[in-house]
């Protein structure tokens, strides 16, 4: 049985305080969702609070981003090491808004997983199509160019230390969603695209949806027998709003 796991990606937001009272929101809520393990990815410069924030609790802490390299003339960037050395434990790895806005290309994305398995931490791999290209009917294609440009730099057991966050473009921010049943399809196909590889890693790896989940079509998500959780965007910059989303994924 998969751990369910539920990712809140602040993405560029929160301030000190706002950080504060949303980190003692989701913590006396979390208490009772012990069965599913909660993750919260702030901007670098809040990892450091946030991580003082949650000792003593099991909320897990992560980055949303990292630079291949342990150091060196990389202004700006930010290393897997430094990661581990502040108390991240995950990061998340070829976010859409990262390959579109920055320009990540294939590439770079399979190097930054590399380097985040190199520092011990665990990658969450984004793959997803835009709009366009699930009309085009190509969606499979694309997960699959995501995960085999990955798989061929890395290996596929690398895998037994990663997640898989399938995230339609389309649903990112949007208020669309996919259906259960597309979601579950696509999970289905990526699970399928590694168990090509290694069968015990497929039965095992954890795949969450991410794209507008909210409280009140999560249920319905978490209710698909491929989908572990969920990378929560929006939603998760409310307490109240995230802790909804756990509750729901503690029941099939
Ligand atoms: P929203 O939940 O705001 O659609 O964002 C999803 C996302 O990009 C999480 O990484």
């Amino acid at each position: 049985m998969r751990k369910r796991l539920i990712a809140g990606n602040w993405k560029m937001h929160g301030s000190v305080s706002q950080v504060k009272s949303l980190i003692t929101g989701i913590q006396q809520g979390a208490q009772s969702y012990s069965t599913i393990d909660i993750l919260v990815l702030p901007t670098f410069v809040h990892l450091s609070l946030v991580h003082d924030l949650l000792q003593s609790t099991a909320i897990k802490l992560g980055a949303q981003d990292l630079y291949p390299g342990a150091q060196g003339a990389f202004t700006g960037a930010v290393s897997g090491p430094m990661l581990i050395d502040i108390g991240c434990q995950y990061v998340l790895i070829g976010h859409s808004e990262r390959r579109t806005i920055f320009h990540e290309n294939l590439d770079l994305v399979a190097a930054k997983f590399k380097a985040a398995i190199s520092a011990q931490l665990f990658p969450i791999l984004c793959v997803g199509e835009t709009n366009d290209e699930r009309k085009q009917g190509e969606t499979e294609a694309i997960i699959e160019e995501q995960l085999e440009s990955v798989i061929r730099l890395v290996g596929i057991h690398a895998f037994q230390h990663a997640i898989i966050a399938y995230e339609p473009v389309w649903a990112i921010g949007t208020g669309l969603t996919a259906t259960p049943e597309q979601a579950q399809a696509v999970h289905a196909f990526i699970r399928k695209l590694i168990a090509n590889n290694q069968v015990d890693i497929a039965k095992t790896i954890r795949i969450l949806y991410g794209g507008s989940v909210k409280a009140d079509n999560a249920r319905a998500l978490f209710a698909m027998p491929d989908i572990d959780g969920g990378l929560i965007g929006g939603a998760s910059l409310d307490a109240n709003q995230f802790l909804n989303i756990c509750e729901a994924s503690c029941t099939k």
